[in-house]
């Protein structure tokens, strides 16, 4: 058994994967982002200190332990971190800014697994650092937008502004404050939250605590007015390019590194907290943070597992992976030797060829020509052998044709671009 909530990624599930990879990489290319990849360990220190020691991710969710050299490690809980220890790491302030880079792979929280959450889970995520203008979170937040609702998904932007260093002291004053005088009837967790991290009472899922948070005071009335301005652009921004959000006070991130616009993508009517397709935000002090120069940035990242759940149940069109164009089939030892010798030219010509070349059964592997829905196949056998000739079997119709073996290369290529105009074959 493998350990709870982490799970094989199995060959059938593969393209949507593959989907995913696809779409986050032609993302990248039209709003030229560059590729990065971190490793999953990382010191546990870096998480710790950017993350923040009071949040659920790291007090309660980090995989930290000491390694065989005495040094406490943890694998990744997220994507940013490593990201910006390596923007400073390397020098990348000294590229033009800002430097746009974007990643997917495996993180972990020793969370408890359910639905939609679990302890390996995949994200992939787009960070831009170096500039600080409100245009730059209101691209990102469209591209968090269009990855889902091009594909015909409800997606639904919550926003919010957390405010930064200057003004967010405020508010958690006057926040404290109210909580306080309702100590009493938070729910336990909440009541620790009030003295640890008193925003993320804001967004507890207890019905009770919500009732209670409906009264609250918000953030966006005590910004500073950087924050505000900042935040009226970036929706400004949004309704210029027609992306539907809705102004959410509760949206302040389970992260500590946030300052200014925060924001979550839901399908809409799916706005549990564990159902986020994603989330992101800016992050002005990080950089600093982690021992680099004072640095702007903003980023979002969205889960994978959780992505490909929507994807099915809205029965979202993903092409399968490996979807070969023939097949070849053979008969008798010579006959193998030859279709062994044509599979490898075919794949050097540029085809998807299925085949199975241990079995002798003509009847077996006809059968799994069927079952991989190829559209010809080539058989050799004993008579074609002799004939020096292939049988092309249209596997749809069930019609064979003899061909000249020195002529298929030719025969294939007129047979699959007609096939390719009446938009039979995926090119
Ligand atoms: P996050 O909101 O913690 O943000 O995670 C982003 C997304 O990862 C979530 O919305 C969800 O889809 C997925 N996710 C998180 N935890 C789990 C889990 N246990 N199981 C399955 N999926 C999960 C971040 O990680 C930030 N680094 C995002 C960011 C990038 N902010 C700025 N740049």
């Amino acid at each position: 058994m493998n350990l709870r909530g982490m799970k094989d990624i199995l060959p059938s599930e593969q393209r949507y994967w593959d989907f995913i990879f696809n779409r986050v990489q032609q993302f990248a290319r039209d709003y030229g982002f560059q590729r990065i990849e971190t490793p999953i360990l990382e010191a546990a220190s870096l998480f710790t200190r950017s993350v923040g020691t009071e949040t659920d991710i790291i007090s309660k969710e980090m995989y930290a332990f000491v390694d065989q050299g005495g040094e406490k490690v943890a694998l990744r809980p997220e994507g940013t971190a490593g990201v910006t220890r390596s923007y400073i790491e390397h020098g990348m302030l000294n590229q033009p800014q800002p430097v746009k880079l974007f990643y997917y792979g495996p993180m972990f929280r020793h969370d408890r697994p359910q639905a939609g959450r679990q302890r390996q889970f995949w994200q992939y995520g787009f960070e831009i650092i170096g500039e600080q203008n409100a245009v730059m979170d209101a691209q990102l937040i469209t591209m968090s937008y269009k990855f889902y609702a091009e594909l015909g998904l409800a997606i639904q932007i919550e926003i919010n502004s957390v405010g930064c260093q200057q003004c967010r002291p405020g508010y958690l004053k006057v926040l404290t404050g109210y909580l306080k005088n309702i100590k009493k009837d938070l729910c336990e967790a909440c009541q620790v939250r009030l003295l640890k991290n008193p925003l993320r009472v804001l967004d507890c899922s207890e019905k009770g605590c919500q009732d209670l948070m409906v009264g609250a005071p918000q953030i966006l009335d005590h910004l500073c007015n950087e924050c505000k301005d900042h935040f009226v652009l970036v929706l400004e921004y949004l309704d210029e390019l027609e992306v539907k959000y809705n102004l959410n006070a509760k949206i302040v991130r389970g992260l500590d590194y946030y300052t200014k616009t925060a924001w979550e993508i839901f399908e809409l009517g799916r706005d549990g907290q564990q159902e986020a397709l994603g989330g992101g935000g800016r992050y002005d002090s990080l950089v600093q943070q982690l021992g680099g120069r004072a640095t702007p940035a903003v980023g979002f990242a969205c889960g994978i597992e959780r992505a490909i759940a929507r994807f099915k149940t809205n029965d979202i069109a993903v092409s399968p992976v490996y979807a070969p164009q023939l097949y070849i089939a053979q008969l008798g030892l010579e006959a193998r030797k030859k279709c062994l010798r044509l599979y490898e030219t075919l794949l050097r010509k540029g085809y998807t060829v299925a085949e199975s070349f241990s079995k002798s059964s003509l009847k077996d592997q006809l059968e799994l020509a069927n079952k991989l829905g190829v559209k010809y196949s080539l058989i050799i056998g004993q008579k074609e052998m002799v004939d020096g000739t292939v049988l092309i079997r249209d596997m749809e119709s069930g019609n064979q044709e003899v061909v000249d073996f020195n002529k298929i290369q030719d025969y294939m290529a007129k047979l699959l671009s007609a096939e390719v105009r009446n938009g039979r074959v995926d090119d």
